[in-house]
C-alpha cells in the first residue's frame, strides 16, 4: 500500500516497435486501471541490453516508448513514469535476489529457451537473470498487481515463488504480487501465422501491427491475414486466424465474441478483415495524434522525466533500504 492505494507495476521493453499486441494485451489495461492504483509504469531499458542494442537507436526506442505510453492516455502526473536505467534500486535488488534464485528455475523459462535458441551467437548471462531482473522491478515496489500479457505469466509466477522464499527466511518483507490479465486481448496472434504470438520481433513484418502504421497499411495487412476455408467468422480454436481476428475486433470496440458473430453472419471474410482493421485504426489514430504532439513538447518530456524518477528512486529505496537491513549488510552511517 502506498498513500492507502494499492500499487501497480508494469513495464515494456525498449526493443523493436511496439505492437497491436503490447497494446490490447497490456498497455490499454494500464490505462484502464491506473486510477485505482498507486502506479509505477517503466520503460524498462535494462531489460532490452540482453539482446544486443545500438546504443542511439536503443536511445530513440526508449524515449519513443515512454511518448507512448503518455500517448495512451497515462498522466505522467498521476502515475509514475520512468526509465528503468535512471533508478539505481532495481540494478542492486535485482544482485540481491539472484541469490535467492536456483539455476533450475531459470533455466526453465520459455522465453529464455526461445531467446537462447533464436541468438545462439550470445546467450550471456542476462538472458538467463533476466527474470531476475524483473522479480526486481516488482517488488522494489511492493507491488500488488501486475498487468501484463499471459506471455509473462510464468516470469510472475518466478517472482511469486522468489518473493515468497525470501519473506519465509526474513519475514513480511515483500508483498506478494497478483497478476492482471485483461478479459480480451491478453494474446494476440501473428496476423501471418495464428499459432505464433504478434511480436516486436517478427521477421515478418506483415504478421505484426505496429502502433506507428499508417491506416493504409494496417488495412492492408489484415486484408492479407492468414484464416482459412471456412467462409464462417465463429469464435473456436479450429479457426484460430478468425479467433485471433475476433479477438482484436473485440478489444478495439468492446464487442463480445457473440456480437461479431451476429454481426457477420452470412458475410464474407474480406467485409469481415476490413472491419476488424477499421476498428484498429480508430483506436491507433488519436494515439499517434497524441504521440505527434507529445513528441513536438521536449521541456515538458524531461522535466516529467526529471521528476518522475526521483519519485521511483525515493519509494525504491524504502524497499532496498529494508532488505539490505534484513540481510544483514551494515547500516549506513548519517
Ligand atoms: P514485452 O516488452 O515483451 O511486452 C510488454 C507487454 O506486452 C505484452 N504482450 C502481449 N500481450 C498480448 N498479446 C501479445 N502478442 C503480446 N506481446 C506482448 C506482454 O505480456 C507485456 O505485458 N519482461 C517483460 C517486460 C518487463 C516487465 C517487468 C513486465 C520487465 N519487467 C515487470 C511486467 C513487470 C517483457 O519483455 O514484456
Amino acid at each position: 500500500m502506498l498513500d492507502g492505494k494499492k500499487v501497480l507495476f508494469s513495464g515494456m521493453q525498449a526493443t523493436g516497435n511496439l505492437t497491436l499486441g503490447n497494446y490490447l494485451g497490456a498497455l490499454k489495461n494500464w490505462v484502464s486501471i491506473s486510477d485505482e492504483y498507486e502506479t509505477f509504469y517503466s520503460v524498462v531499458d535494462m531489460h532490452s541490453i540482453t539482446v544486443r542494442q545500438d546504443p542511439a537507436e536503443l536511445r530513440r526506442r526508449a524515449r519513443t516508448l515512454l511518448t507512448l505510453y503518455i500517448a495512451a492516455g497515462l498522466d505522467p502526473e498521476k502515475n509514475c513514469i520512468y526509465y528503468q536505467s535512471h533508478v539505481s534500486g532495481h540494478a542492486e535488488l535485482s544482485w540481491i535476489l539472484s541469490c535467492y534464485t536456483y539455476m533450475g528455475e531459470l533455466s526453465r523459462m520459455t522465453q529464455f529457451k526461445d531467446k537462447s535458441a533464436k541468438h545462439a551467437d550470445n546467450i550471456n548471462a542476462g538472458l538467463f537473470t533476466y527474470p531476475v531482473l524483473m522479480a526486481a522491478d516488482i517488488l522494489l515496489y511492493q507491488s500488488d498487481v501486475v498487468p501484463v500479457g499471459i506471455d509473462q505469466m510464468q516470469h510472475l509466477e518466478l517472482t511469486r515463488d522468489i518473493a515468497q522464499r525470501f519473506n519465509s527466511i526474513y519475514g513480511d518483507v515483500f508483498t506478494i504480487p497478483e497478476a492482471y490479465i485483461g478479459k480480451v486481448g491478453a494474446k494476440i496472434m501473428s496476423l501471418q501465422d495464428p499459432a505464433k504470438k504478434m511480436s516486436k520481433s517478427d521477421e515478418n513484418p506483415n504478421g505484426s501491427i505496429y502502433l506507428m502504421d499508417d491506416p493504409d497499411t494496417i488495412i492492408r495487412k489484415f486484408k492479407r491475414a492468414v484464416t482459412d476455408s471456412e467462409a464462417h467468422v465463429h469464435y473456436c480454436d479450429e479457426q484460430p486466424g478468425i479467433k485471433n481476428l475476433i479477438d482484436i475486433y473485440c478489444a478495439c470496440t468492446g464487442k463480445t465474441p457473440a456480437d461479431a458473430e451476429a454481426e457477420f453472419e452470412g458475410k464474407g471474410y474480406g467485409d469481415f478483415k476490413l472491419a476488424v482493421g477499421e476498428s484498429v485504426v480508430s483506436v491507433l489514430r488519436p494515439l499517434q495524434e497524441r504521440f505527434a504532439d507529445l513528441s513536438k513538447n521536449k521541456d515538458y518530456l524531461d522535466s516529467m522525466i526529471k521528476a518522475n524518477a526521483e519519485k521511483a528512486q525515493y519509494f525504491s529505496n524504502k524497499t532496498l533500504r529494508k532488505v539490505q537491513k534484513k540481510i544483514g549488510f551494515p547500516e549506513r552511517v548519517r
